[in-house]
């Protein structure tokens, strides 16, 4: 699985604005514990030999740091997200300046349909999987699927809390992933379930604690702490759990899977 990722160095991050059930702007950033635990995050992540690549943070993006919603990257293309929301909306420009000057080929999706990349659209094995309902609309995955040239798994996600589809849902590799079974319409939750020959059902508890917003390099799970159930799970099953701690950025929705974008998610990184 990723061996390279794309991660931005949360200087600037803050809880501005309320765009999804998590967060409040009572609940403060501490900023030097946010910094700090993404640090830790980015050399645990290097500790396994992945490659992690940087984009600087723009003062007026304060959930930039969240690189997975930039879009997605297949080989030496990148295809931009259309942000739902207009707060974020101004990232869109940072992430393509950055993709241009890495010689990457900038390919955008229809608007106004929005769609927020790495977010809700994950490869699994031959299969790609897309969320849709809150911040991906289903019109937007038609279009993608064209220029991704690949099918698309549609997913319909079903609780507010849960409103990227990496939030609740995380291939494994090898007919292996784990997802929050609730978090899915009932057709969603089946397509899932058709697809895998395992799956780890992760419990309320550490759903919340976002067990499955992971990072998959090869056997090793890089997840928030605090998960002991699904590290049990992982184990039972070859995987070796890393655990880092990120509770400043669920304040704002997110973990260890949002703070990265995969540069070989669709086949191995070009180098220009
Ligand atoms: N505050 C951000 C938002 O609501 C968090 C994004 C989390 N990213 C993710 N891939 N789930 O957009």
């Amino acid at each position: 699985m990723t061996h390279r990722v794309l991660m931005c160095e949360p200087v600037h991050y803050r809880i501005d604005y309320e765009i999804n059930p998590w967060m409040r702007r009572s609940n403060r950033v501490d900023g030097a514990r946010a910094l700090a635990q993404w640090r830790r995050l980015r050399e645990r992540i290097e500790d396994l030999g992945v490659t992690v690549d940087l984009i600087q943070q723009a003062p007026e993006a304060p959930d930039m740091t969240f690189t997975a919603n930039a879009g997605v990257v297949l080989g030496d293309r990148f295809i931009p997200s259309n942000f739902r929301f207009e707060e974020r909306q101004q990232e869109e420009d940072h992430f393509i300046r950055w993709f241009r000057q890495a010689r990457y080929t900038v390919e955008t999706i229809h608007l106004p349909h929005y769609w927020e990349g790495e977010g809700d659209v994950l490869p699994a094995g031959d299969q790609v999987f897309a969320g849709y309902r809150y911040r991906t609309e289903y019109r937007a995955l038609d279009h993608l699927e064209e220029v991704l040239g690949r099918y698309l798994v549609r997913v319909e996600l079903a609780d507010e809390r849960f409103y990227h589809l990496d939030t609740c849902f995380a291939p494994l590799g090898e007919g292996h992933a784990m997802y929050v079974p609730e978090a899915f319409t009932a057709d969603g939750r089946e397509h899932i379930e058709r697809h895998f020959d395992d799956l780890i059902a992760v419990g309320p508890e550490e759903s919340l604690r976002f067990a499955c917003n992971a990072l998959v390099v090869d056997r090793e799970v890089v997840m928030n702490t605090g998960c002991p159930e699904t590290v049990r799970a992982l184990r039972e099953r070859g995987y070796e759990a890393v655990e880092s701690a990120t509770d400043e950025f669920i304040k704002a929705g997110g973990s260890v899977k949002c703070l990265t974008l995969m540069l070989d998610a669709f086949g191995p990184v070009v180098e220009t």
